[in-house]
């Protein structure tokens, strides 16, 4: 088995996804913005955003890429910027399936509406053009599209697995 990288927008599904998907495949999964956090030493991806600035978090994602290059046997869920930088895709993308998870912005919106954790989703409108600005990069460097809308989880990781079962 390759390894895994779920992308997509902030809160459409990639991490319930890759929980489920890794109990289906018995493979392990990561959390990158968990390893993100262990490498800077702060405490939450805000604090990341508010202290260091979002280039400084940006830097350590592609460092995550990179060491994650060669993995195999593994889901990788992604954060949401994860396509911002090209070279993160290159690394993933070798002996890998990307697949972007399609969530449309109004279920994010309702998804997202009492979060704070997102530093990137503290104002609608730059939020809104930020997802407009993503969704032909997701679809550039994805190899599987999946649309999540009105889909539970179980559903997903059913139609990953028909996808990646017969490769
Ligand atoms: C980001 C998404 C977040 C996290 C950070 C930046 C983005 O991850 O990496 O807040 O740029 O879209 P999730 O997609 O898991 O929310």
């Amino acid at each position: 088995m390759k390894k895994i990288t779920l992308i997509g927008f902030m809160r459409s599904g990639k991490t319930s996804v890759s929980i489920e998907l890794g109990k289906k495949l018995q493979i392990p999964r990561i959390e990158m913005d968990d390893i993100i956090l262990q490498m800077s030493g702060r405490k939450s991806v805000s604090e990341i955003f508010d202290k260091d600035g979002e280039i400084k978090f940006r830097e350590l994602e592609i460092r995550i890429s990179r060491k994650l290059k060669n993995n195999k046997n593994i889901i990788i869920s992604a954060g949401g910027g994860i396509i911002m930088n090209k070279i993160n895709l290159d690394y993933l993308k070798q002996n890998d399936s990307v697949i972007f998870l399609k969530t449309s912005f109004e279920i994010i919106k309702k998804r997202l509406k009492q979060d704070t954790t997102r530093p990137l989703f503290r104002d609608l409108v730059k939020a809104k053009k930020l997802y407009d600005f993503r969704q032909s990069l997701y679809l550039e460097y994805a190899n599987l599209v999946i649309n999540t809308d009105d889909k539970t989880i179980k559903k997903v990781c059913d139609e990953i697995y028909e996808t990646i079962g017969k490769k």
